[in-house]
């Protein structure tokens, strides 16, 4: 399949998610079916579309005139109909397996045998809940909320997923102005639900503990990682905390975990910027230039996010 023959788009589920990621293909030209079972769930998904495209346009994001995308968005309640011409169906309904199981039924009953499926799960093994005839169409494409602002798509494909559905689907993100980025393999939960699920993990305990209030969470999340993490990501941190002493951190936490590439790295000399490499290679600067420039870039983020006011509650 050449991704040019890509025109037709099924969306399923028009709630929270579902209507923006239709409206971000209706955006870039493809005619989108955007299907519910709820008709009152549509005409909201209409509203909401409105809405997302009117704040876009007034930050000159938009292409072309609202009219032409919103005439390329059809609403229906009917999933026969519209996926019988789809080229790309795409599932966004309910995290809940048994309810994916039936739409992916109902997709792998109506559509064509080349159509692409795809799921937009938070993280679900959709591999083992889908039972389609063709398991190499089928791979997720996990978006971020709002859909049509986040910047990045995880691309997670299964065990059967074609080579060529991966191309494609690295293709269409960068045609919706997208970052694709493709894990190696599903794993669940994927990087940032990863991440965000070990981190919650602690918020809820600092919470119910009375260890610390919501707002002081938020305020210590805005003020320190907020300004850090956009700069130095979270491995690269590491590497201007020092990896010699991340592994000495790791020994003494309580847990029997152990990350040999941390000790590998440490042994080998490569500390991180002050060794001039460690996850990352620093190349020939030294490690003033590199600080530095982490430094500045500080700065910026700190000026930015104050201009914004938003340490403060929105
Ligand atoms: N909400 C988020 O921030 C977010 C972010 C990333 C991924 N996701 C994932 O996206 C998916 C959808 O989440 P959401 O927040 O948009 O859910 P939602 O509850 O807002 O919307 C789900 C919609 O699916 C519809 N639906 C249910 N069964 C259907 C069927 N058989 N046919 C047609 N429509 C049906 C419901 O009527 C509802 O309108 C989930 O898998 C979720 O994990 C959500």
């Amino acid at each position: 399949m050449e991704i040019n023959t890509i025109r037709n788009v099924v969306v399923v589920g028009a709630g929270t998610m579902g209507h923006a990621i239709a409206q971000v293909y209706a955006q870039h030209g493809f005619d989108v079916f955007l299907i519910d079972l709820d008709q009152k769930m549509l005409d909201h998904a209409i509203i909401m579309i409105k809405s997302n495209l009117g704040l876009l346009l007034e930050h000159n994001k938009l292409r072309e005139e609202m009219i032409s995308i919103l005439n390329r968005i059809h609403i229906s309640t009917n999933i026969e109909g519209s996926a019988s011409n789809a080229d790309l169906a795409i599932e966004v309904v309910n995290e809940v397996p048994e309810i994916k199981r039936r739409v992916f039924k109902q997709l792998d009953k109506f559509c064509a045998q080349d159509t692409i499926l795809v799921s937009n799960t938070s993280g679900l093994n959709i591999f083992e809940i889908a039972d389609v005839s063709y398991p190499q169409r089928l791979i997720i494409h996990h978006w971020f909320c709002p859909a049509y602002i986040m910047p990045s798509v995880e691309i997670a494909p299964g065990p059967s997923t074609s080579s060529e559905v991966i191309n494609l689907s690295v293709q269409l993100m960068k045609i919706l102005g997208k970052k694709p980025i493709v894990l190696n393999e599903f794993i669940d939960n994927f990087i940032v639900n990863r991440i965000q699920r070990v981190i919650m993990v602690q918020v809820w305990e600092m919470i119910q503990k009375g260890w610390a209030t919501p707002e002081q969470i938020d305020y210590a999340v805005k003020t320190v990682l907020g300004v850090r993490l956009p700069v130095q990501g979270i491995v690269q941190s590491q590497d201007f905390t020092g990896l010699d002493l991340i592994l000495d951190k790791q020994k003494e936490f309580r847990t029997n975990k152990r990350y040999p590439q941390i000790q590998e790295l440490v042994e080998q000399g490569n500390l991180g910027v002050k060794s001039g490499k460690g996850f990352y290679n620093y190349g020939d600067r030294t490690e003033l230039e590199v600080l530095r420039k982490r430094d500045e870039l500080c700065l910026k983020m700190l000026d930015y996010l104050e201009q914004l006011r938003l340490f403060e509650p929105l």
